[in-house]
């Protein structure tokens, strides 16, 4: 799947969708601080785009001294609503992969600035690795969206880089960069324990389908799961009504069956999002949910038409309101398209 562009060096191209938690269940604090959770990931047909580039001279992105003295950039359409520095998810997974595959001196260069057009000058001297990530999964949503952008770019670089590590490798190597990043590089359905990273694949019939509704402003996970330790109490709520309906492709069962107790730590920080979720109930969605921490809302229709007439009922109360599938595949190499200005 790797492309040599002649003038843009070495490309390689994934998609990573993000995550819905069908299910999410908190059963107390852990002695590491985090917190226990019993959880049922569902990857969503939202994708975030990263393109890998190494930039070099003509044929040295092959050589591993080349290699060694590498340097990642990166790009998005996204403003500054991203995080920019070392805070990046797929800088970090960029860190970890160069650490874990002997990769060293691996320094980030922030320049949002510079175009894919006008590469490094000093290029042709310092061969360096260029991410280019175009996102579309909601920016602090609760659908791990800066998770899967780590995961793309751990299987990104595994393949760029020839770093030769296992999924298994790289699931491994995601639990130090983020709780999600495991499921983000498996994709598909999985129940999960522990952090969220212990995770069991289970069979899901069918395809499923939802209308996805954003709120303007993102929330932080850390501030739900805090105001989850000020206002909730564990409880033993168990996923089985959740994984029977997704055996048995049965949506109104799913419908009923969504479930997550971050909901009430995330509608005492906003409680606009408790009116907002009657909302979509009231437009006959089968059942809604907050995503993960939020404050991304999930409603779930009963077809893809449904779903559309619901989006076009509720779009006035939402900042972004798009309809989607689940499940889908992990994050997957995917052809590399040469035109120089579709890499901006
Ligand atoms: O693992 P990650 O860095 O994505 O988690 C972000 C924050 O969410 C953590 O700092 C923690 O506050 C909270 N969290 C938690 N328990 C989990 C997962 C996340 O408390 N199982």
């Amino acid at each position: 799947m790797r492309r040599e562009l002649p003038e843009h060096g070495l490309w390689v191209q994934v998609r990573a969708p993000g995550k819905l938690n069908l299910f999410l269940g908190v059963r107390g604090t852990r002695p590491d601080g985090y917190h226990e959770l019993v959880t049922v990931f569902q990857a969503v047909s939202l994708y975030d785009q990263l393109r890998a580039g190494l930039i070099g001279p003509p044929g040295q992105g092959h050589h591993p001294a080349a290699r060694r003295r590498m340097r990642v950039r990166l790009w998005h359409d996204s403003g500054d609503a991203i995080p920019g520095a070392e805070d990046n998810l797929a800088v970090r997974a960029a860190r970890a992969l160069g650490h874990a595959a002997g990769v060293m001196d691996l320094a980030y260069l922030d320049e949002r600035a510079a175009t894919m057009a006008q590469p490094d000058v000093d290029s042709a001297a310092s061969p360096y690795t260029v991410l280019d990530l175009r996102k579309r999964i909601p920016i602090g949503g609760g659908m791990a969206g800066g998770s899967a952008d780590a995961a793309a770019t751990l299987v990104a670089l595994n393949d760029l880089w020839r770093c030769q590590l296992t999924r298994l490798d790289l699931r491994r190597l995601g639990e130090q960069i983020g709780s999600d990043v495991p499921f983000c590089i498996a994709g598909g359905t999985a129940l999960a324990t522990g952090r969220g990273t212990s995770l069991a694949q289970v069979l899901c019939r069918g395809t499923f389908h939802w209308v996805v509704c954003e709120a303007g402003e993102p929330l932080s996970t850390a501030a739900v799961y805090g105001s989850w330790d000020r206002h909730c109490r564990p409880n033993e709520i168990e996923p089985d009504a959740v994984l029977q309906a997704l055996r048995n492709s049965d949506a109104e069962a799913l419908g009923a069956a969504l479930h997550n107790d971050l909901e009430a730590a995330a509608f005492v920080l906003r409680p606009g999002l408790r009116d907002s979720k009657r909302l979509l109930l009231d437009h006959g969605a089968l059942g809604a949910v907050l995503s993960g921490s939020g404050p991304t809302l999930l409603a779930l229709a009963e077809s893809e038409a449904v779903a559309s007439g619901l989006a076009d009922a509720v779009r006035h109360r939402f900042a972004r309101v798009s309809v989607a599938r689940s499940p889908v595949g992990g994050p997957e190499l995917c052809p590399v398209l040469p035109a120089a200005d579709e890499l901006r």
